[in-house]
């Protein structure tokens, strides 16, 4: 006999989307199960950076003092470093992750978060902890085999392998959160672009106090150019900072092509050393292991009743520090949609958003992550070491340009050009956070999507055309300081006005009370709910004082109204039922 085990949302997976998802629809109340078929998370530090819109999706979920307690912070992450070895010739250093005095205002003005480096060795148990604790059912060592779709839910065959048992979970959902190879993906059919295993990168772990070495100039990562860097992956030899400075992991590349290197404890050994320019250190291996670089991505994400997120729909290497934040943000778009449709509040369409919202999101991040890899090959070209064929040419050639003589000089400017392109790899703040969404769950006034004014990929611009995402900026009261994002938490819609606008608030009632959805309103202005504490969010807005912004649970604008309007419950009801798919 197989036991039928009944749920709501069934996630694959514990990795950051899968974990992400069960935060939050435990947060929001969903019963739901995530499966993973190991015994528990990840096994390797794996992604890291943990960009702005990532950290806003932790403060919502109440646990940003968490994720902060065990993160590197924002200060020491930014001095990036590319040299011939940790120990060797400086070629030269960028401030990255929005560290820049020039950038960080960029980085402050957008938000409340900033980011900072947690290793999947530590986030992931976060993230499940804090959804076991609201009430998500969590099965370690089991493993999703299949699934049969049908139109009351979708029947799951999971395998437990510890007993070898196999049983069957009906949910209502089910959402692939189960990485690069899914299985969920490739069962539903998912149309893919792109390529898997374009080249290959081994991860060594390592422990060895090289404090001296780098807290002067404190990184998450360090860039190593050496013969054979240019093979493979990523771009670079790097060297990647777990704990500082303690803890460490580098990525060095292999030629896919031929058959997979074995790295022993020697091989790793020698690795390190190299890469540290220190022939004699003493290094503790902890781990080591090969993986594929892809370029791939889903152009839509969903069949029927289930949806696929993260690396299942997203597959690239991890320049701009991409997977796991986009992969949260998935989560996050898609765990609203299912609680607002499970509790009736919007019709089943309002799902066929989460596609429509995120597969673009997807081809961005995945050709941006994969140009910023290829783009390192302007810093080989610049130093002259692309057709180095000894370890002597390349040092010699890197040499060159200390050299007071016109190739010295030509070397030099090459130089500058190729550092400037790297913002596009580590300040891209318009990729990491300008998600815009076009689909039935936004809707238009008229307004087009703003003209950028700087370049998309690495400034991004605040605005309140619907399909932006909040703008941030501080405002409270002579005690509280809040931001924006705050006054709109992920349990329900709210509705943003001010003190000319407060007729708002009575219509809002109505219709949350008419269409039985989560819907508050919040006045900004002197004596009210919060004030503008530095009167930036008067210019930010776009709309009159009278005006109304929706914002939607996962801080995207729905609907905005410039100025009250003659029945404002009229037009607010119409919006939002639209958004809702219940028109
Ligand atoms: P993720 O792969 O994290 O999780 C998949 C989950 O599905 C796991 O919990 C697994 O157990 C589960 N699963 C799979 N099949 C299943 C089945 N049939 N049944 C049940 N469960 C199943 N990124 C970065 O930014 N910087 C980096 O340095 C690295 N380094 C790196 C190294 C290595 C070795 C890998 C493989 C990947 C990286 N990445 C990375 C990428 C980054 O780790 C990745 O973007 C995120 O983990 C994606 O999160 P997901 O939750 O989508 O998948």
């Amino acid at each position: 006999t197989t036991a039928t085990v009944e749920t709501d949302v069934l996630i694959v997976g514990s990795g950051p989307a899968g974990s992400a998802a069960a935060l939050a629809l435990a947060t929001l109340g969903v019963p739901n199960i995530m499966i993973t078929k190991y015994r528990w998370t990840a096994n390797t530090p794996r992604a890291h950076i943990t960009n702005q819109r990532a950290m806003e999706v932790f403060r919502d979920l109440g646990i940003e003092d968490q994720v902060l307690a065990d993160a590197t912070p924002h200060h020491l992450v930014g001095d990036t470093v590319f040299c011939t070895s940790i120990a060797g010739e400086e070629i030269g250093r960028i401030h990255t992750w929005g560290t820049s005095p020039a950038r960080e205002a960029d980085y402050q003005l957008a938000s409340p978060c900033l980011t900072v480096d947690i290793p999947q060795t530590y986030l992931e148990p976060i993230l499940v902890r804090n959804a076991a604790a609201r009430g998500s059912q969590t099965r370690f060592s089991t493993e999703y085999l299949s699934h049969v779709q049908g139109d009351e839910g979708v029947d799951v065959q999971v395998l437990d392998r510890l007993t070898g048992q196999q049983y069957t979970i009906r949910a209502t959902y089910l959402i692939g959160a189960d990485g690069a190879r899914s299985k969920v993906a490739s069962d539903i059919g998912l149309p893919f672009e792109g390529a898997m295993d374009i080249a290959g990168s081994m991860n060594i772990t390592f422990k060895a106090d090289i404090a001296a070495y780098v807290d002067h100039r404190p990184s998450v990562l360090y860039w190593v150019i050496q013969p054979g860097s240019n093979v493979g992956g990523i771009g670079a030899g790097l060297v990647r900072m777990v704990r500082p400075w303690n803890e460490w992991l580098i990525v060095w590349g292999y030629d896919i092509g031929g058959p997979p290197p074995v790295v022993d404890e020697d091989a790793a050994t020698q690795i390190v050393r190299n890469l540290l320019g220190m022939p004699d250190l003493d290094v503790e291996i902890t781990g080591t292991s090969l993986w594929g670089n892809n370029e791939m991505y889903a152009t839509h994400l969903q069949s029927g009743r289930v949806f696929c997120a993260g690396d299942a729909i997203h597959r690239h290497p991890p320049s701009n520090g991409l997977g796991s934040n986009t992969s949260v943000q998935d989560s996050y778009n898609l765990a609203w949609k299912l609680a607002a449709v499970l509790r009736g509040q919007a019709g089943p369409a309002l799902l066929d958003t989460y596609s429509t919202e995120r597969a673009p999101v997807a081809e961005r991040i995945v050709k941006r992550a994969n140009r910023s890899s290829r783009e390192f090959v302007d810093l080989f070209v610049a130093l002259g070491v692309t057709d180095a064929r000894t370890e002597e040419e390349m040092v010699a050639r890197i040499e060159e340009r200390k050299a007071n003589t016109p190739e010295g000089a030509a070397k030099r400017a090459a130089l500058l050009k190729a550092m400037e392109l790297k913002n596009y790899e580590f300040n891209a703040h318009g990729v990491e956070l300008g998600q815009f969404y076009e689909s039935s769950a936004v809707v238009g006034d008229g307004t087009p999507r703003p003209t950028p004014t700087r370049d998309p990929d690495l400034y991004h611009e605040a605005s309140t055309v619907p399909g932006s995402h909040l703008p941030h900026a501080w405002v409270g009261d002579n005690v509280h300081k809040q931001a924006m994002m705050d006054l709109a938490p992920y349990d329900r819609f709210t509705l943003i006005t001010g003190i000319a606008g407060e007729a708002w608030a009575e219509a809002a009632a109505a219709v949350a009370a008419e269409l039985g959805v989560p819907l508050a309103t919040v006045v900004i202005g002197p004596g009210r709910e919060v004030t503008d504490l530095y009167y930036d969010w008067a210019k930010l807005r776009e709309v009159e004082e009278s005006g109304a912004l929706l914002v939607r649970p996962d801080k995207h604008i729905a609907w905005r109204a410039r100025t009250l309007p003659e029945d404002p419950a009229g037009d607010l009801r119409d919006a939002l039922a639209r958004v809702l798919s219940r028109a």
